[in-house]
């Protein structure tokens, strides 16, 4: 690698500069004198979204022909790491057969209501989930030597005024929800690069953020790549560079290169500042030069085949009463719903891929007894009287009739949102109409995020295929028929209506300010902790085989927030078929100061099962799977006491439980005052031995005749006295107010009192 340096050092101010804005849409400034190259970045990040020529990011202009992989609605379904660690190595491969530096993905942002309208881009509602799906992914491209760009940091959950609004979250709300995913992919995959996402973190512009891109991203994580600002992300590209954003994309024209100039000249921004933005670009730019391979074949025919299989494995049965899938072959089949030839399998927005070809479940299909009705027009979103009687008719004459259903193009899109999460009322009549005609009806959805289902006391059966990539079609049919046994489950809840989602009073915001009021409590943390019934639960999944869980054991029984704790359950597959299961961890504080979700998931592993067959999956917890971010001391922290762990097939089907003792070895820094209470200070061991004497010695000044007045006899009076629900409120002013009380002592209490040690 080049003395990035020394290369530094000899730029002019102008070209440094200029290095920090790229050259147009899709490439960072060349300076040739020096050999610094123009290199390529591109969406991303299912695929290659290459545009050669006048390039823009809406998708408008067509790109290449490329290979459209499931978007990540559906991979993160998949919840397999390895899965989405290949498909990072097949978009690799792309990107150095076309000569990209940079893929523009993966997009990790929370899913915080069912409304955001790039939900489809995204994992998941659970922050481990996304986090160790897109550090597998990143692992995968990056292992090509292509660098990856995790985006949108942070806090983007809604498209609504997507450049202006302010995500208006509290700390541990951010250090808990809306940071693990780019935390975990920092840590553990070391992306190249990060996009700073558009909007404003509690008022300040994510772009000139520096707690963000510097303090948080690079002193905390260790992250050592260049930050990119998303496209036009860049408000004042001065305060951006003291933030720590090293490139603004695309190209200001120049007109915040010469801002940068001027700042520098005037003594208003460090050259210092600069160089380093340059630094980090250019050790990205060479990384990428020195290893790059143009020479890579890009076989897209086994890439179209791969994504089937990718597509088949991300797949959720959500119900399948009284095994009516998988269906036989030799069976007449009615496929209903435009969806069954034109299958809607990617969403809109920067992520469109011009893919190289699309398979349909029609023509996966062939050689089976399929006829098929069109039941409605996804463009024109319409459904005629002769559509229904048509799909009727051929749901009469089949065995079974599986209707292709879900949300047209125009309902989920980059750019903005849902606003509600009912599918088209002519689908939803289509199916009534199909399921009233033959008792047998499955449905299939192609969707990015969840709908509502008025009908699904009606149907037998229902496919969540996600936007499952160009090949959907061929997994669509692999999976009906029973070639693949379905094994995805859900990254996110189904609630049964809109307004049960914790975020439904708040989304959107008012004006630019969207408060995040629900706090942790987004997706199963709050239908959890509310005890209320959803459609569908996190992780919920079925499969054509049973599982069933057992013997949970733990490595210890007690530990030190410092140790690690293994947990080791056993998965045996004890129906007829080949399977996977997913076996999901979950964590919860059994009594804890701060408000907490009942559990949260802390690990998840996919095991492969023949009939029969059992294999052990092993968990390793250390102290993050029980700590909550404690805002006194701005770090995570694990309460002293008693955590349950919850091991099974969904957030809502975990049949083994345990409990481990964790023991805190941080002390908490004590800030007493006279208004802290006396239930608080009795909590406290070190405080309560402080107090104890204190208050029998005022007892007795009090009532010196008192029988039974020894030191002790007045202590356990005392603490009698306290636990009185009454006692347990009053401040220790309270005290003081009754007794007098020489100022002196008190200020020798209270320093006692919040002694450390
Ligand atoms: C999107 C990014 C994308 C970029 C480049 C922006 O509008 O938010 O996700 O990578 O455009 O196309």
């Amino acid at each position: 690698m080049k003395d990035l340096k020394a290369l530094v050092a000899q730029m002019t101010l102008e070209e440094k500069a200029g290095l920090c804005s790229g050259l147009d849409f899709w490439h960072t400034k060349p300076v040739e004198r020096l050999g610094i190259p123009a290199t390529m970045v591109s969406d991303g990040p299912h695929g290659l979204r290459k545009q050669d020529e006048e390039g823009d990011h809406l998708g408008i202009n067509d790109s290449i022909k490329a290979v459209c992989f499931p978007a990540a609605c559906a991979t993160a379904a998949s919840f397999d790491k390895e899965l989405i660690g290949k498909m990072g190595e097949a978009i690799g491969d792309s990107c150095q057969h076309e000569k990209l530096s940079v893929v523009l993905g993966p997009a990790v942002n929370i899913k915080r209501s069912p409304l955001c309208g790039r939900n489809f881009e995204y994992f998941s509602e659970d922050p481990y989930l996304a986090g160790k799906m897109s550090a597998a992914y990143i692992k995968g491209v990056q292992s090509r030597n292509v660098g990856t760009s995790i985006k949108h940091f942070a806090a983007n959950n809604q498209e609504h005024r997507r450049m202006s609004s302010s995500s208006d979250a509290d700390e541990r709300t951010l250090r808990e929800i809306y940071f693990p995913a780019f935390e975990i992919s920092v840590k553990e995959a070391q992306p190249w690069t990060v996009m700073c996402s558009y909007n404003r973190i509690n008022g300040v512009y994510a772009s000139e953020n520096p707690w963000l891109l510097t303090d948080v991203l690079r002193k905390e994580w260790g992250f050592e790549g260049y930050v990119m600002s998303d496209w036009g992300a860049v408000s004042d590209r001065v305060k951006g560079v003291a933030a720590g954003l090293d490139l603004e994309m695309p190209s200001s024209g120049g007109v915040n290169d010469r801002k940068i100039v001027e700042a520098v000249k005037k003594g208003e921004l460090d050259e210092k500042l600069v160089d380093l933005c340059c630094e980090r670009i250019l050790n990205i730019i060479f990384r990428y030069r020195e290893t790059m391979k143009p020479e890579t074949p890009w076989d897209k025919e086994a890439q179209h085949a791969f994504s089937s299989q990718i597509a088949s494995e991300c797949m959720v049965l959500l119900k399948n009463e009284g095994e009516l899938l998988p269906l036989n072959k030799a069976d007449a089949i009615a496929f209903i719903g435009e969806f069954a030839e034109k299958p809607r399998f990617q969403g809109g927005g920067s992520s469109h891929i011009n893919s190289f070809k699309t398979t349909s479940a029609l023509e996966a299909a062939k050689g089976l007894k399929i006829t098929y009705a069109q039941g409605y027009s996804a463009e024109k979103d319409e459904a005629t009287d002769e559509m229904i009687a048509e799909a009727v008719k051929a749901a009469k004459a089949a065995k079974v009739a599986v209707v292709f259903a879900g949300l047209p193009d125009s309902y989920e899109s980059e750019g903005y949102d849902r606003s509600d999460m009912a599918m088209p009322a002519c689908q939803n009549r289509l199916i009534e109409a199909v399921a009233a005609a033959n008792p047998n009806t499955v449905v299939v959805l192609h969707n990015g995020s969840p709908v509502e289902m008025p009908w699904i006391g009606q149907v037998r059966a229902v496919l969540e295929a996600y936007l499952g990539g160009q090949a959907v079609g061929d997994a669509v049919v692999k999976v009906l028929f029973g070639d693949v046994n379905p094994s995805g489950h859900l990254a996110e809840s189904f609630p049964i209506k809109l307004q049960d989602n914790p975020s439904y009073l708040y989304y959107g915001g008012e004006g630019n300010r969207t408060e995040y009021r629900e706090g942790v409590f987004v997706g199963y943390r709050y239908y959890d902790k509310k005890d209320m019934d959803v459609l569908f639960p996190f992780g919920h999944g079925l499969s054509y085989t049973t599982f069933e869980y057992s013997n949970l054991r733990l490595s210890a029984k007690e530990i030190k927030d410092t140790d690690t704790v293994t947990v080791t359950v056993t998965v045996t597959n004890t129906g007829k078929r080949f399977g996977k299961a997913v076996a999901q961890l979950y964590v919860g504080d059994k009594e804890s100061t701060p408000i907490r979700p009942v559990r949260e998931l802390k690990g998840f592993e996919k095991v492969a099962l023949n009939p029969g067959e059992s294999k052990d999956v092993t968990f390793t917890l250390c102290k993050r799977a029980f700590a909550y971010w404690n805002e006194a001391i701005h770090d995570w922290h694990v309460e002293t006491g008693d955590f349950t762990i919850e091991v099974g097939a969904s957030s809502r089907d975990l049949p083994l439980k345990e409990t481990v003792k964790v023991e805190s070895t941080v002390e908490l820094p004590r800030r007493y005052t006279l208004d802290s209470i006396f239930m608080d200070l009795m909590a406290d061991p070190k405080a309560k031995a402080v107090l104890m004497p204190f208050l029998a010695k005022m007892r007795k000044t009090f009532s010196p005749d008192a029988e039974e007045n020894t030191t002790e006899a007045a202590q356990e009076a005392i603490s009698e006295d306290m636990s009185l629900a009454m006692m347990n409120y009053m401040p220790l002013r309270g005290i003081f107010s009754f007794g007098g009380g020489d100022p002196k002592m008190i200020d020798a209490l209270l320093e006692k009192l919040n002694q450390p040690g």
